[in-house]
């Protein structure tokens, strides 16, 4: 292949090197573009052509269906390891040896109290706040807190930084829950694992002792991997932008937390059961919701299909649907709601409209049904799936601040009125 790219713009040719990445992708350089051309720039709405940054952390085929943390393929990672090791591995780039793990735990388990004021602001949410937006402000809370700002040349501040958050950030997630149950704020119990420890967190009943399940705690561990990381989305992307004005690490992820809300990312989950709960209601027509979807005069979409880089199944989606079987089977729950969704899975695989434009399950398509199983109540599966992708967004925030990234700053093509004289109020 050339090493080049050329442009031809009003005769005259502008070149633009290539770059090639570990799996072969390549990238043009257009770095040089606006100074080369005197002020031309590129336009891509929602980035679909366009590559924000170099990035070591995850690699994804869309085309393949494809996903590998620092190399290592989310199926292999799924099944051997836990979701600690994952987010050591990417964080700081290799599975952590025997004794960083037990020191990676550890020094978490040290940073897992919440200073007792942090409850004064939760008590001043409604109970029915929704959980993404109480997880968002309390983590910004944090950063109150927590005011010295970490130096990103220090190893030890930058470490000292991620197991504060990844120490503190479960506390969070479980206090959203247990407010509103009703429930009385616990910070659960040091000697046992992270993964046990966010379930006692939150399930643990104050006149009773927790009873700890296999299966949810594979479960559980298994779902917050799959979520670890997804390269430069809209959430991970906001992290990025947000900390490369230099703002710290927890007021980076408070953004990228807000942006994961949104019923076309994160919030999808909820929106799926959702879906799921209003078909059920309607009589299980799931043909109704596939005509629904279909018709370009109806705003309506199948949630939890479709991706912007999966043009393929979703590799998170069929690890998730084998772990949705299990935990029902092991739970003993019949849900119906899950029939409806095998049901419509099977039509949308067989329907041209959907299988024209690649549209396949992705992994939130399944997740909720689990949470479903495990208790969880619907508004808080995006908060479950905050909890798993928060080693990707410190890893990404961590490479974007050791990379020395410059400020996120896009530029746009004005389309709005040219210069007019103010007139003024009494003349208009
Ligand atoms: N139902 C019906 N039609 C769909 C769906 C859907 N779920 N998704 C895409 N389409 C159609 C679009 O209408 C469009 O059709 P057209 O070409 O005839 O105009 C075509 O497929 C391409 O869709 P785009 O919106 O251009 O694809 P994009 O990459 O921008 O969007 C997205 C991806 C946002 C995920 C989209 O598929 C969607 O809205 N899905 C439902 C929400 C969802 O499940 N989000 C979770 C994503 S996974 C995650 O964040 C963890």
């Amino acid at each position: 292949m050339s090493e080049k790219a050329t442009l031809e713009l009003n005769g005259q040719k502008y070149d633009f090197p290539l770059k090639s990445g570990t799996e072969n992708e390549t990238a043009i350089d257009i770095s040089s573009l606006r100074n080369s051309t005197k002020g031309i720039i590129t336009l891509d709405s929602g980035f679909k052509n366009t590559g924000s940054c170099e990035s070591a952390i995850t690699f994804l085929d869309g085309e393949k269906g494809i996903l590998r943390y620092r190399g290592y393929s989310i199926e292999e990672l799924a099944e051997k390891a836990d979701f600690l090791e994952v987010a050591y591995l990417l964080i700081f780039g290799e599975l952590p040896t025997q004794e960083q793990n037990l020191k990676f735990h550890n020094d978490i388990k040290a940073q897992s109290v919440v200073d007792e004021d942090v409850k004064k602001i939760l008590d001043a949410f409604p109970k029915t706040a929704h959980p993404m937006g109480v997880l968002s402000s309390l983590t910004s809370a944090l950063t109150a807190f927590n005011p010295s700002s970490v130096n990103v040349n220090s190893e030890e501040d930058m470490y000292k930084a991620i197991v504060k958050i990844m120490g503190k950030f479960p506390v969070l997630v479980a206090w959203t829950l247990r407010k509103k149950n009703g429930l009385p704020l616990d910070y659960g119990e040091k000697n046992i694992g992270y993964v046990e420890n966010v379930l006692k967190m939150m399930f643990k009943q104050p006149n009773e002792d927790y009873v700890q399940n296999k299966v949810l705690i594979e479960a559980l561990d298994k779902l917050l991997i799959l979520h670890a990381d997804h390269e430069q989305n809209c959430s991970t992307s906001t992290v990025r932008i947000v900390g490369s004005s230099h703002a710290g690490l927890f007021a980076s992820l408070s953004a990228g937390i807000s942006a994961l809300w949104g019923p076309l990312h994160g919030g999808a989950n909820q929106a799926v059961l959702e879906m799921l709960e209003a078909i059920k209601a309607d009589d299980g027509d799931t043909k109704k919701y596939m005509a629904k979807a279909k018709d370009k005069n109806d705003p309506f979409r199948l949630m939890g299909f479709g991706h912007r880089v999966y043009k393929n199944f979703d590799p998170r989606a069929r690890i998730i649907k084998k772990a949705a079987d299990e935990v029902l089977e092991d739970l003993g729950i019949e849900d119906p709601i899950l029939d409806i969704a095998k049901g419509l899975e099977q039509e949308a695989l067989k329907d041209p409209y959907f299988v024209d434009r690649k549209l396949y399950p992705n992994v939130d398509f399944y997740s909720g049904i689990i949470y479903r199983a495990m208790g969880i109540p619907t508004d808080m599966f995006t908060v479950m799936f905050a909890l798993g992708r928060l080693p990707g967004w410190i890893a990404q925030w961590r490479e974007m601040r050791l990379n020395n990234e410059p400020i996120g700053r896009p530029r746009q093509l004005y389309v709005g009125a040219t210069e007019r004289s103010f007139v003024e109020v009494d003349k208009r």
